[in-house]
C-alpha cells in the first residue's frame, strides 16, 4: 500500500456489501482471521474490513487497521438498535460521541468509566462527522423517490429522519424491552446500541486516528427486536 488510505468497516458482510460492490481493484489480504480488501473508491485509496461482532474482535480490527494498514481516519457503519424516543427503524444515527454500556469498574471507578483513560466517553472526529451529516442529509433527502413502496409498507418505514449524539456499544444483542428500558433509565441521552462502536473509539483514541459511526435503525433494542434485526 502506497499512503494511507480511508477505512470502511462494519461487523457483518450484509453491512458491507454495498461499499465492496464498489471497489474496482481490491485486493484481499487475510490478516489474524480477517479478510482485508485494499484498493480504491472514487479515485481515493481504501481498505475495507468486517471487524467481526463484539468489543474485543471490534478491538482487534481497528488496532490492525491503524498499525498495519495505517488507516488515516476510519468510519464505522452497519445497523444498531434504536433506545431514545422518536428513534426509528430506518432512522439513521450519527454518532457523536460514544460510552462502553457495559463498563463497570465501579467503585474503583464511575459507572462507565474506562480505567485509565479518566473517561466514559470518546468523541467522534467533527470534520469528518460533518461530512458524514452531509451525506446522510443528501441521501434521506432524495430517500423518498427512490424507496421503493412496497419496502415501505413491508418494513414499516417512514419519513427517515437523522440522528446525533450519544451511541452506545456492549457485548451483548440487546433483545428485550425491560433491558431496553433499563438502558435508556441508565443513559438518558443514549440514542442507540450497537457491539463495536465504542471499542472503535477507544482505539481510535489510543492512535490519534480520527473515527466517524453511522448506524442504520434496524430495531428497537425490544422484545421484537429478533425478528426486526434479520429483516
Ligand atoms: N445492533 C442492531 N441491533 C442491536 C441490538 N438490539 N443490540 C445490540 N446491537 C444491535
Amino acid at each position: 500500500m502506497s499512503s494511507a488510505p480511508t477505512a470502511f468497516v462494519a461487523a457483518l458482510r450484509d453491512e458491507l456489501a454495498g461499499v465492496l460492490g464498489l471497489l474496482p481493484d481490491e485486493r484481499r489480504q487475510v490478516v489474524a482471521g480477517r479478510e482485508f480488501w485494499v484498493g480504491h473508491l472514487h479515485g481515493q485509496e481504501v481498505v475495507v474490513t468486517l471487524s467481526g461482532i463484539g468489543k474485543v474482535a471490534a478491538a482487534t480490527t481497528a488496532a490492525l487497521l491503524t498499525d498495519r494498514f495505517r488507516a488515516r481516519r476510519i468510519v464505522f457503519t452497519g445497523v444498531a438498535g434504536g433506545l431514545g424516543p422518536g428513534v426509528r427503524v430506518g432512522d439513521v444515527v450519527l454518532a457523536r460521541s460514544l460510552l462502553q454500556h457495559d463498563m463497570d469498574a465501579s467503585p474503583l471507578f464511575p459507572r462507565h468509566e474506562v480505567p485509565g483513560y479518566d473517561r466514559s466517553r470518546f468523541e467522534t472526529d467533527g470534520h469528518l462527522a460533518d461530512a458524514l451529516e452531509q451525506a446522510c442529509m443528501r441521501m434521506l433527502g432524495t430517500l423518498p423517490q427512490r424507496l421503493d413502496t412496497a419496502a415501505v409498507v413491508a418494513y414499516g418505514l417512514h419519513a427517515p429522519r437523522l440522528h446525533q449524539g450519544l451511541l452506545v456499544s456492549g457485548d451483548r444483542f440487546v433483545a428485550t424491552t425491560a433491558e431496553s428500558q433499563a438502558l435508556q433509565n441508565e443513559l438518558p441521552e443514549a440514542l442507540a446500541v450497537e457491539m463495536e462502536g465504542a471499542a472503535f473509539a477507544q482505539v481510535c483514541h489510543d492512535f490519534g486516528v480520527p473515527l466517524a459511526v453511522v448506524r442504520t435503525i434496524s430495531d428497537r433494542a425490544d422484545d421484537d427486536a429478533h425478528v426486526d434485526f434479520p429483516r
